[in-house]
């Protein structure tokens, strides 16, 4: 018998992104896509590679939670009320948004928000008992168990997860205070909703840098680098393209640590996982190699002038980055395989 799910938020960018991996899965049917705005509407009509009859239905709590788990794909907002409301009844969940993904401090700083459910806040180690922060590759794989005996589990934003697998396995040998992040995302890292920004006009032939020094996402990779990464500078850009996320992270190295030292930390880290894979020294990871799957291509070279390690890292941020992690997570919510309907590879050129 297959795993009955409902998607909240199926008619944005990483909710369709959850749908069209769903329809493919062979443990999970979609029992519920809801939306908000667009109930009612034909699926279709939004998303032409979804063709058929089904419109996205109403969003409907009491109904949600009789289902085996639930992806909320909306803003924090809403995501908020209806987690906490799901996981009150003992429903699995895996939200996609920002809302329980810090403690309730850190979302107030960084979300200007006082937090109205802190003992479901992922950050807050006090209650990991039932919320679980799901980077299932984080502690060297160790997150993995959290994220099984969860009942909720905040997946991460799509720039922590690129810089989160590039740095993790590092921060016993980078200098504290040192790391920089450098990220790019596709325009399809904003969501759906029409905004004068992401016109094509506007886009097109276009690179600019937004949200410095204080995007959201900063305090997040903050709070899950391991050890004491100290305060990190991140800068997001925006990039013409509909897909795809890099990153670029420099670090001191601490005094004596090799370039030897360095690749061996990663390999030791993702040569067990099945979707994470280091690059030989000298390659660079390509967004579009990663188009469609959830993998996370990374390499590192160490610099012997400015004794600084640069890790770059892609991943797509509609998969490994957003609804890709989400089944990963429910996968193992559900006791399933994690890497069940997650197998394609990136599509190329
Ligand atoms: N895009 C990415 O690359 C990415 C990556 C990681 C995480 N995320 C996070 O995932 C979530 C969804 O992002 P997205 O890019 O898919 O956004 P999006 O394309 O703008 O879609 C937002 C979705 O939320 C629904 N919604 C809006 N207001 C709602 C409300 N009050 N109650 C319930 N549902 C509501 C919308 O429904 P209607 O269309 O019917 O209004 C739509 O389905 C966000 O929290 C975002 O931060 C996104």
């Amino acid at each position: 018998m297959a795993y009955r799910a409902g998607i909240v938020g199926a008619s944005g960018y990483g909710g369709v992104e959850l749908v069209r991996l769903l329809s493919a899965h062979p443990a999970i049917e979609m029992s519920v896509i809801a939306a908000h705005a667009q109930a009612g509407e034909p699926v279709s009509t939004l998303f032409p590679n979804l063709a058929g009859d089904r419109r996205f239905d109403a969003i409907d709590t009491d109904q949600l939670a009789e289902l085996d788990v639930v992806f909320l794909a909306a803003p924090h907002g809403p995501a908020l009320e209806l987690g906490a409301a799901l996981h009150d009844a003992g429903t699995k969940v895996v939200d996609l948004s920002a809302a329980f993904r810090l403690s309730a401090d850190g979302f107030a700083t960084w979300y200007g928000e006082v937090h109205p459910r802190p003992d479901l806040a992922a950050g807050d180690d006090a209650h990991l008992t039932t919320v679980a922060y799901g980077l299932p590759e984080l502690d060297r794989g160790a997150s993995r168990a959290a994220i099984r005996d969860a009942t909720l589990v905040a997946n991460p934003g799509c720039y922590p997860t690129s810089a989160l697998l590039s740095l993790a396995p590092l921060m016993d040998h980078v200098v504290p205070g040192s790391v920089v992040v450098d990220g790019k995302s596709g325009t399809s890292g904003a969501g759906r909703a029409a905004k004068d920004h992401l016109h094509f006009a506007h886009v097109d032939g276009d690179l600019t840098a937004y949200g410095a020094p204080a995007h959201r996402h900063t305090g997040e990779i903050e709070r899950w680098l391991p050890g004491e990464s100290g305060p990190i500078s991140f800068t997001p850009h925006l990039v013409p393209m509909p897909r795809g996320l890099l990153t670029t992270a420099y670090a001191a190295l601490q005094e004596g640590v090799s370039a030897a030292d360095v690749d061996g930390a990663l390999h030791a880290a993702y040569d067990h996982e099945p979707f994470v894979h280091v690059l030989p020294a000298g390659s660079f990871p390509h967004t579009k190699a990663l188009a469609g799957s959830n993998g996370c291509q990374l390499s590192a070279v160490v610099d012997p002038r400015t004794r600084r390690v640069v890790v770059t890292s892609a991943i797509d941020n509609l998969g490994k980055g957003a609804a890709g992690q989400a089944l990963q997570n429910a996968n193992l919510l559900l006791d399933l395989d994690e890497t069940t309907g997650l197998s394609a590879i990136g599509m190329y050129p």
